[in-house]
């Protein structure tokens, strides 16, 4: 875990969350995911005018992960809006677990260098629904 490049995900999340796409809500979110080669993905809300069809951050980022050929989330950040960080949403916790049986996730308000708070994804999700269920 000491190894999580914790500064420069929250700098690459941070970076991110200044693109956000959030004219609704006024929510900025950015994520950034740490692949196992070092490379680190990012991603953004971008919301809708139809309200329902916002994608978080988490989302986003994990999205870009999986185009650039990995499938193996290693650490996450979060940068929300404050005055406290905000934790993955109940879908992105799912999505989270399609990739990773637990991961790290550092929770981070816009303008900090590094996570405030650091969870982890088994202890915000301990159940969820498996793919090995329904693949046939
Ligand atoms: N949002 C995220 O990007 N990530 C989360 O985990 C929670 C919520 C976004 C969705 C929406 O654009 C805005 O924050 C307010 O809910």
């Amino acid at each position: 875990m000491n190894d999580v490049p914790w500064q420069a995900l929250t700098l690459a999340a941070s970076s991110a969350r200044e693109k956000a796409y959030a004219p609704y809500s006024n929510y900025r979110v950015g994520a950034a995911v740490l692949a196992p080669d070092g490379n680190i993905f990012a991603g953004c809300n971008v919301e809708n005018a139809s309200y329902g069809l916002a994608l978080c951050a988490e989302r986003s980022a994990i999205a870009q992960l999986i185009a650039a050929g990995t499938r193996i989330p290693v650490a996450l950040v979060v940068v929300t809006e404050g005055p406290e960080p905000g934790a993955p949403c109940g879908l992105c916790r799912q999505t989270l677990s399609e990739f990773a049986e637990d991961l790290p996730i550092g929770l981070a308000v816009a303008g900090d260098e590094t996570p405030r708070v650091l969870k982890h994804l088994r202890e915000l999700f301990p159940e969820p629904f498996r793919g090995d269920l329904v693949r046939r």
